[in-house]
């Protein structure tokens, strides 16, 4: 499966949801995630998100993000079309420790 990590934090610039063959994201106030039981590992969003922010969970150190993934996915509304995303998302792009600021 594929994963969104740290960086979607507060940018949610949500061109990936628009791309995926599956409608597989799930949306928080400020992030996204991916259900891996839904994901069939196509890679196409990948570099679709201009943060970055989507990875293959086959890289490592990214245990922590799959388990993140997998809780949220089962809770939050699935979307599947972009939307103006945060005005200032912009800002946060690459910005260190933007885990403490997720929205759940
Ligand atoms: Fe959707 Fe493919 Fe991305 Fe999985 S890898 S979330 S199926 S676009
Ligand atoms: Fe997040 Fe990138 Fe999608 S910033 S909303 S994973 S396009």
């Amino acid at each position: 499966t594929y994963v969104v990590t740290e960086n979607c934090i507060k940018c949610k610039y949500m061109d990936c949801v628009e791309v995926c063959p599956v409608d597989c994201f799930y949306e928080g106030e400020n992030f996204l995630v991916i259900h891996p039981d839904e994901c069939i590992d196509c890679g196409v969003c990948e570099p679709e998100c201009p943060a970055e922010a989507i990875k293959p969970d086959t890289e490592p150190g990214l245990e922590s993000w799959l388990q993140l993934n997998t809780e949220y996915a089962s809770k939050w509304p699935n979307i599947t079309q972009k939307r103006e995303g945060p005005s200032d998302g912009k800002d946060w792009d690459g910005k260190p420790g933007k885990l403490a600021l997720l929205s759940t």
